[in-house]
């Protein structure tokens, strides 16, 4: 302990100007180390290439330089470890990282590594350089669920399935239209993380308190060494706006609804009722009391953790609201919303994934229940109007009042005598073969020709350009995921460098 220390009347190291400590229950509120100990990697990193930027600025020397990343790197060995953890008194990751440097560096030295930076540049820095990288973990993981999607719609482009709307029978669709449907939707938000990738990544750092600083310091070089595209640069907005994160959790409450509608329809296919697929053992649960049940209990909670991510995007809109400008403290409150929410949506989609890769398809019982309800009805109005050359409305008539006899007569469409004898009587001459093939849910799949229709010709060029629409997308996240290892490593190899007795002005930078 130094001198300076024992004079302190506070224990804290911002404590000069008070006579005594925080009281416990204030200090309990308000510490923010359970939120902070995801970023003890990012808060170690931008504390290298601060240290880094301040030397090669002339602003500290090479001799402080080399103390303050020694003492970084202990601090780093022992996080690798497992070893470092954070202390409560010690408030956040910021305070931690910098006691910690004053027993390996000393108070000397790891006092001036907090020259011309401020906790609120420090932790908006942290937080965007700790979300970066789990938004393109969740981009990652949802390229995996739609390339399983994708493969299990394979070879099902003929396999006739009833397509819904309002949850009743409509048309014939295919298994892998209904399937390709979903990788098609997880492409718009895999635009949209990619958006909020580039909002989050600019960096703060060096924006200080709120006002910038007098030191000559260098804010691009710092942004290089961190990964950041560039800097944000207006001091004030850049400690004080979280609308970066805002952004993040709206693509994610939106990625997280479109995961919640492929839980409901796996729910709804495997009941009894639907009976249209059957999902795997290890992707249900039973019942502690009815001994036949088999719950979708993973698609559920996937259905159910939805609201959660809503709640979160809700909780940070509001803590944003009519909040004054620059950094208040209300903003330490961003990170439980959204570590929670990236969690939660993570977890959603390698649930998801595993479940549709494992789900079995009832394809006998899809094909036996489309031709029970008058999917192809629509199919035959098309056809009279092809053939007759009759208003779509009077054959939409035509076939109302069939489909009419038909339900009062027991029958379905697939009566083919008596479709033919009912549509006589309204005037309407048809061949029993006509009737069987327009009617037949199979082949009017097959004749659906129209851009981005279900006909299997269709369903297969989506699932082409789909696929290589995923592969694209997926490489955009793998190449920022290796721009920021490479820039990880470029600052290790500067530090281990000066380390070695090496000087900032050697390191290329
Ligand atoms: N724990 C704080 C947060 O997460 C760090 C910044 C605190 N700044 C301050 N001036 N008290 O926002």
């Amino acid at each position: 302990m130094s001198n300076d220390d024992k004079d302190k009347k506070s224990s804290k190291l911002w404590g000069g100007r008070f006579s005594g400590d925080m009281a416990d229950i204030a200090l309990n509120y308000s510490e923010s180390t359970e939120a902070d100990a995801e970023m003890i990697a990012e808060d170690i990193w931008g504390s290298q290439a601060h240290a880094i930027m301040l030397a090669k600025c002339g602003i500290i020397s090479e001799e402080d330089l080399r103390k303050i990343l020694q003492g970084l790197r202990k601090t780093e060995a022992e996080y690798e470890r497992g070893a470092f953890e954070l202390k409560k008194e010690l408030e956040d990751v910021h305070m931690n990282v910098e006691a910690h440097l004053r027993e390996d560096a000393g108070p000397e030295f790891a006092g001036k590594l907090h020259t011309a930076r401020s906790r609120n540049d420090q932790v908006a820095t942290d937080t965007k350089m700790h979300l970066r990288s789990r938004i393109l973990d969740i981009q990652e993981a949802l390229a995996g669920l739609q390339n399983v999607l994708l493969a299990r719609a394979e070879g099902h482009e003929n396999t006739v399935m009833p397509g819904y709307t309002h949850t009743q029978h409509a048309q014939p669709i295919s298994l892998a239209f209904w399937l390709s449907s979903y990788a098609s939707a997880f492409t718009r938000d895999q635009r949209r993380l990619g958006n909020a990738f580039e909002i989050v990544n600019q960096s703060p750092l060096g924006a200080a308190a709120l006002a910038g600083t007098s030191f000559p310091i260098d804010r691009e070089l710092a942004a290089e060494l961190l990964g950041f595209d560039g800097c944000h640069e207006h001091a004030l907005d850049a400690v004080g706006s979280r609308d970066w994160a805002v952004e993040t959790l709206a693509a994610l409450a939106m990625l997280m609804c479109n995961l919640s509608r492929l839980a409901e329809e796996f729910v709804l296919f495997s009941t009894y009722e639907y009976g249209m697929i059957e999902i795997s053992e290890a992707w249900a649960s039973g019942s502690s009391i009815m001994p036949q049940k088999k719950n979708p209990c993973i698609a559920e909670l996937a259905r159910g953790n939805t609201g959660a991510v809503y709640g979160r995007l809700m909780e940070m809109l509001t803590l944003l609201k009519a909040l004054p400008g620059g950094y208040n403290r209300d903003l330490q409150q961003d990170k439980p919303p959204l570590w929670h929410a990236l969690k939660l949506v993570h977890n959603t989609i390698i649930a998801l994934t595993a479940m549709v890769e494992t789900v079995e398809f009832n394809t006998e019982h899809m094909r036996e229940v489309v031709g029970k309800n008058f999917a192809t009805a629509t199919e035959l109005a098309n056809y009279l109007v092809a053939e007759r050359g009759l208003p779509f409305r009077d054959c939409h008539e035509i076939v109302g009042q069939l489909v009419a006899t038909l339900i009062e007569e027991g029958k379905t469409l697939d009566d083919h005598e008596d479709v033919q004898r009912i549509l006589a009587d309204e005037g309407q001459e048809l061949s029993v073969e006509e009737i069987a093939s327009v009617c037949d849910p199979q082949a009017c799949l097959a004749r659906q020709c129209s851009l981005g229709s279900t006909g299997p010709e269709s369903v297969k060029k989506m699932r082409t350009s789909l696929n290589e629409k995923v592969q694209a997308d997926a490489k955009v996240p793998w190449e920022r995921m290796a721009r920021l290892d490479e820039a990880h490593a470029r600052t290790s190899g500067i530090v281990d460098a000066i380390l070695q007795g090496g000087s900032p002005d050697d390191c290329g930078l």
